[in-house]
């Protein structure tokens, strides 16, 4: 089997509290192969966004970060400095942000924008940079593209504007792309729209894919594996069918009660609130971070759960008692 796009284990997130950390992220593992979706889920707060950003490079500065094991297409990024991301993101690996008007530049050209990169770190001519964000701006569904390249931001709608955002993820021909929430500002009936032309690129173009978002509708479309993270950790993760049809973990559980089938989920079934909140993540967090939360906790849960091995993996004592 190839090297997964991604294979990371233990990461660690943390930021200074006072006398204290704060650990967001606390031990987890994520894989990502060639041409795979994988949708990591989970309430505000859980560490999404920070591991995201991990992955770009982009922690930040005040953010310590160490890994047990931190490869990204096929390289040991675990001590990288700031130089070796820059090669990364532009080749290879790319990004597409929740709010597209903090990404672009409001008083440059779209064409310019979409071009610069490739030009600067893909060794593109300005003629052959154009043609390729023609291209790609026709694949996301912008009409006339070449007419357009001239225009600013302001001229495109929202729906336009992330589309422009993913074209220009892709000019750099990624094999691995991640994508937070990336369509949290947009209405919901263009919120469809984008995530149905994010999941059609990621078949055709062969895309590793790590897909942040709270529509579980989405997952049950387009995952293949989905993680689900609480408290900064993976707390169960395998593959999407098995998520839907048989969420091992309490928390899963609570996440998936509403909507539990694949291919039946409508989009836009956002995760449902469960009781309580999320814990304070400062100090030393010991045992299920979800016990609090938990209908069916035991006092064995003030210690955390081995995860067995095995495509399915769920963090918790009572994961196969509690099953329905
Ligand atoms: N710059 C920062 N400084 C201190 N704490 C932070 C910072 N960024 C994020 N955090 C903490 O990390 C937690 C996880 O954040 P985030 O990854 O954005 O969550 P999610 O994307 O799952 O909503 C937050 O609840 C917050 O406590
Ligand atoms: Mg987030």
């Amino acid at each position: 089997m190839s090297e997964p796009l991604l294979d990371l284990e233990d990461l660690r997130i943390s930021f200074p509290a006072g006398p204290e950390r704060l650990n967001a992220v606390r031990g987890l593992d994520l894989r990502i192969g060639a041409g795979e979706t994988l949708c990591l889920v989970g309430e505000s707060g859980c560490g999404k966004s920070l591991t995201a950003m991990s992955l770009m490079g982009l922690l930040p500065r005040e953010a310590q970060v160490g890994a047990g094991r931190f490869r990204l297409l096929g390289r040991d990024m675990a001590r990288a400095r700031p130089r070796d991301w820059a090669g990364l993101r532009g080749r290879g690996l790319s990004m597409i942000f929740q709010d597209p008007m903090t990404s672009l530049n409001p008083v440059l050209g779209v064409g310019r924008q979409l071009t610069e990169g490739v030009i600067a770190t893909g060794g593109l001519s300005r003629a052959a940079a154009e043609a390729r964000a023609v291209e790609l701006l026709e694949r996301v569904g912008i009409a006339r593209a070449a007419s357009r390249l001239g225009q600013y931001p302001h001229q495109f709608s929202g729906g336009q504007r992330q589309r422009l955002m993913i074209a220009m993820a892709l000019m750099s021909r990624p094999r691995l792309l991640i994508a937070d929430e990336p369509t949290t500002a947009l209405d919901v009936t263009i919120q469809a729209q984008i995530l149905r032309l994010l999941a059609e690129l990621q078949r055709d173009l062969g895309l590793g894919l790590l897909l942040i978002t709270h529509d579980l509708g989405v997952v049950a479309a387009i995952a293949d594996r989905v993680a689900v993270m609480y408290a900064g950790r993976i707390v169960e993760t395998g593959p999407a069918a098995d998520i839907f049809n048989a969420p091992a973990h309490p928390y899963t559980r609570g996440l998936m009660a509403a909507i539990p089938v694949p291919g039946r989920t409508p989009r836009g079934a956002l995760l449902p609130a469960i009781p309580g909140r999320v814990p304070g993540l400062t100090g030393r967090l010991e045992g299920c971070a979800f016990r609090e939360r938990c209908s069916v906790a035991v006092p064995a849960c003030a210690v955390r759960a081995p995860q067995p091995a095995g495509a399915h993996r769920t963090e918790c004592h009572l994961a196969t008692e509690a099953a329905p």
